[in-house]
Order: structure tokens, then sequence, then C-alpha cells
């Protein structure tokens, strides 16, 4: 589903150059559950904003279901990260004075879903990512961080992509939302068959993935099955 073959980014700034990942290769599959983990400034984000088509490697191949990412014009790359991957970022990014359920609604408008198909998407995507009904109606901003955290899994679940991105989902959450946070994208993963790639800097946030990828200064150091998951068990 996902392969990158000696990936490289390099910024350059006037003539200072940063070398920001350097021939990173590795596969996922689909249904698999990765972390990326390593410390803060190894490059995981520049590698999660490849992975999701929002910026180009400077250098090697990064195939997405067999087709070579840079070949894509525009359009057809909208249309997969409309389509094929869901994003979930640290920051929530929720419209603050909209709705939970317009929030949630707001990718399939972008992607052409009838006005009367969207509700009930939303509902179900609401559903799986385990956000109480009784908040649906709320404006974002009167959420706390853990659900908000679960309305934006829900908008990334919502077109039921097959890979799910998530970019240190924990990071403005306490340990134990945190927590609820990891099991919900596991029964996801378990019980939807997503794909869900997990960037985090803790250890113990990346032991919920099956398999742990680590990256340290652009370049991977470790890619091993996690043989001790820690599975949550989500009472709701
Ligand atoms: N647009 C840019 N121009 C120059 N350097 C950048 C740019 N974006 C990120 N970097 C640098 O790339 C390195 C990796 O950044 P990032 O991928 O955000 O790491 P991480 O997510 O692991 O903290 C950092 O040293 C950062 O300063
Ligand atoms: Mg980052």
């Amino acid at each position: 589903m996902i392969s990158c073959e000696n990936i490289t980014k390099v910024y350059t700034n006037g003539d200072v150059e940063t070398v920001v990942l350097k021939s990173v290769s590795f596969q996922v599959k689909a249904g698999e559950f990765v972390a990326i983990m390593g410390p803060s400034g190894s490059g995981k984000s520049t590698l999660m904003h490849i992975l999701g088509a929002l910026d180009s490697p400077t250098g090697g191949t990064y195939l997405l279901d067999g087709k070579d990412v840079s070949k894509l014009t525009d359009d057809q790359l909208a249309e997969i990260r409309r389509t094929k991957i869901g994003f979930v970022f640290q920051s929530f990014n929720l419209l603050s004075r909209s709705s939970v359920l317009r929030n949630v609604m707001l990718p399939l408008v972008y992607a052409g879903v009838p006005h009367d198909r969207r509700e009930a998407l939303a509902a179900s995507a609401l559903t799986a990512a385990g956000m109480p009904k009784d908040r649906w109606h709320h404006l974002s901003n009167q959420l706390s961080g853990g659900q908000m955290q679960r309305v934006a899994i829900a908008r990334s679940m919502v077109n039921n992509p097959s890979i799910v991105l998530a970019d240190e989902p924990t990071g403005n959450l306490d340990s134990k939302t945190g927590e609820i946070v990891l099991g919900t994208f596991q029964k996801l993963n378990q019980q939807g068959g997503h794909t869900i790639i997990l960037i985090t800097h803790e250890p113990y946030v990346a032991e919920h993935a099956d398999r742990i990828i680590q990256i340290q200064d652009g370049e991977i150091v470790h890619d091993k099955a996690n043989s001790k998951r820690r599975q949550v068990n989500l009472s709701v």
C-alpha cells in the first residue's frame, strides 16, 4: 500500500541546505498499525507530509497503492488526499465556531457527497470515534481536549479513508485522555481494518502500535514488530 524507497528531503533556504530525511525506505501493508517514533526534529512531520501527499520528497520514490506520487497531477493529489487519507494533528485543527457535526461533515462537502448523506456518515464516524451523542451539536470550542481529538479522529475517518496519518495526536492531552485516543485508533484498526500511521516522540505512545519504526536524524534506525503491544480496552 505504502512503499518508500530511498526518500530524501532537503530544504534549501538561500545558501543553507538542511538535510531532513536521508534515504528512508520502508513499506506499510494494508491493515497495519505502525508508529513512527523519534525525537523532536528527527524528520517525523516532514515524512508524514510526504506520506500524505502534502509535500514531495527531494529524492527517492514514494508509491501509494502502486502509483508513483511524484508523477500525479495536482488534481490527482487532491483527490488522493480527499478519498484515501485521513489526517489527525496534535492541534486538532477544528473550526472552533462550528458544531461537532459540521466539523465532521466538512470533508464530505469537499468530496461532493450529497447533502442528505452527510449527516448519517458523520454520525457513524462520531460513534466509531466514541464521541457522546449529546455533544454533537456543541460548538467545537466548547469541548475538552480529548473530545476535540475524538472529533478530529471522526473527521479523519468520515470518508472511510484507507490510511489514517496521525501526527502527535496525544501531544496536547493528559495521559488518561491520550490513552482513550490511542484505544480509539486501535479499535479503528482492529475492527475497521484501517491502516494507521501514528507519529510520536514518546516510546509509551508508540507501544500501542503493532510495529515501531524508529527515526533519528532523518534515518530509520530500527523497524520492528512490537511484540508487547499495549492494548487499551475501551469500555464505551
Ligand atoms: N521549511 C523548512 N525549512 C528548513 N528546515 C525545515 C523546514 N521544515 C522543517 N525543517 C527542519 O527539519 C527538521 C525536521 O523537522 P520535522 O520534520 O518537523 O521534525 P519532527 O516532526 O520529528 O519534530 C528540523 O530540524 C526542522 O527545523
Ligand atoms: Mg513533528
